[in-house]
């Protein structure tokens, strides 16, 4: 038997059933991009989410008229710069992702990205911190390390900054931590329970075996951009990084106890890194908990001590850019 299109939606009045007590609305600033569009249609199918709004200096407005045929509850809409649309996207944001920039292309490092993004980074921040001050900020927008501290000075600058509600997106690193170590030991990655600080994993693998392990996922992301040609970078993968990383926060906002996830936040744990990824407690409010590392064997040791150096680095270079180029 056949319907047509209108026939099938004038007889099925679904009943969603919505158990979800909170609304949300969620925007997602480089929306239409090769992270952006996949982040946009898992946030579609996210119950948490109420309204998502999207922008993109192109292609927004094209994405959210795909996105809001999908049957789920949320509302759906892009924007582009136009009309006011940034602010649109923003107003009444609870939660703002932004994969806005560019991303690598082969031989390039994330700190290559430096001049182009912290600038979108940076306007875009001066956005939020006007027309959605008390938002949770996520932000994948490489590099990372130097984006952050990037948006926390800006959000200074208009005396709205929470360090409780900013994060930097670090979960493909245990997104790919979780893989690979289950490739190794035939188990399922759903059952991997891995911290990773500073890109590294804590587990028990040995010599070679345990350099391989840590390289990869240190420069897994390499492998997709030599793997893509210099079509892009991680984009899928990092897309269900980030909307599971949301999906957390959103849980923890909602009153779920006990979410936890790695995230690069500000943190007491090291006085040179006024930033850090390890494991963080998420409450209603944000941040909740900056959990301590742990115990951690020589080998880690050892590379804690080169990662907090760069590390430092990174941050500052993302605060002094900021005081300049304000
Ligand atoms: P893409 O180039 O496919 O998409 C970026 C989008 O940002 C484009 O649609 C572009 O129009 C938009 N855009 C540029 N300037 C903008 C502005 N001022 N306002 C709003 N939108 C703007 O890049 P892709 O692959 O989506 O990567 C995005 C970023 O994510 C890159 O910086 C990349 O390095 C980073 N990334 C971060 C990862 C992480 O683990 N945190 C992993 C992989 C990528």
């Amino acid at each position: 038997m056949m319907f047509s299109r209108l026939a099938v939606a004038s007889i099925t009045k679904r009943q969603f059933s919505h158990t979800v007590s909170n609304a949300t609305k969620i925007a997602v600033l480089g929306a239409a991009g090769g992270i952006g569009q996949p982040l946009s249609l898992l946030l579609k199918l996210n119950p948490f989410v109420s309204d998502l709004a999207l922008y993109d200096i192109h292609g927004a407005p094209g994405v959210g008229a795909d996105l809001c045929h999908i049957d789920t509850k949320s509302t759906v809409k892009g924007y582009l710069s136009e009309y006011d649309g940034l602010q649109k996207t923003l107003d009444g944001a609870e939660v703002v992702v932004i994969p806005a920039g560019v991303p690598r292309k082969p031989g390039m490092t994330r700190d290559d990205l430096f001049k182009t993004n912290a600038s979108i980074v940076r306007d875009l921040a001066k956005a939020a911190a006007q027309h959605c001050p008390t938002a949770h900020i996520l932000v994948i927008s490489n590099p990372v390390n130097s984006t952050v501290p990037i948006v926390a000075e800006v959000f200074k600058k208009f005396k709205v900054y929470d360090p409780k509600k900013l994060f930097g997106v670090t979960t493909l690193d245990l997104v790919r931590a979780r893989r690979f170590v289950s490739e190794l030991r035939e188990s399922d990655p759903a059952s991997e329970e891995l911290i990773v600080i500073g890109g590294h994993s804590g587990h028990n693998f040995e010599g070679q075996e345990l350099d391989n392990l840590c390289k990869r996922v240190q420069f897994g992301g390499d492998e997709v951009v030599r793997a893509k040609g210099g079509a892009g970078s991680a984009t899928l993968s990092m897309a269900h990084a980030a909307a599971q990383m949301t999906n957390s926060l959103l849980e923890a906002m909602s009153g779920k106890s006990g979410v936890v996830q790695c995230s690069f936040v500000q943190s007491d744990l090291y006085p040179e890194c006024a930033f850090f990824s390890s494991q963080v407690e998420l409450g209603q409010d944000g941040v909740e908990k900056v959990r301590d590392i742990g115990k951690i064997n020589e080998y880690e040791e050892n590379m804690l001590k080169v990662c907090r150096a760069e590390l430092a680095k990174n941050i500052e270079k993302g605060k002094t850019w900021i005081a300049a180029n304000w």
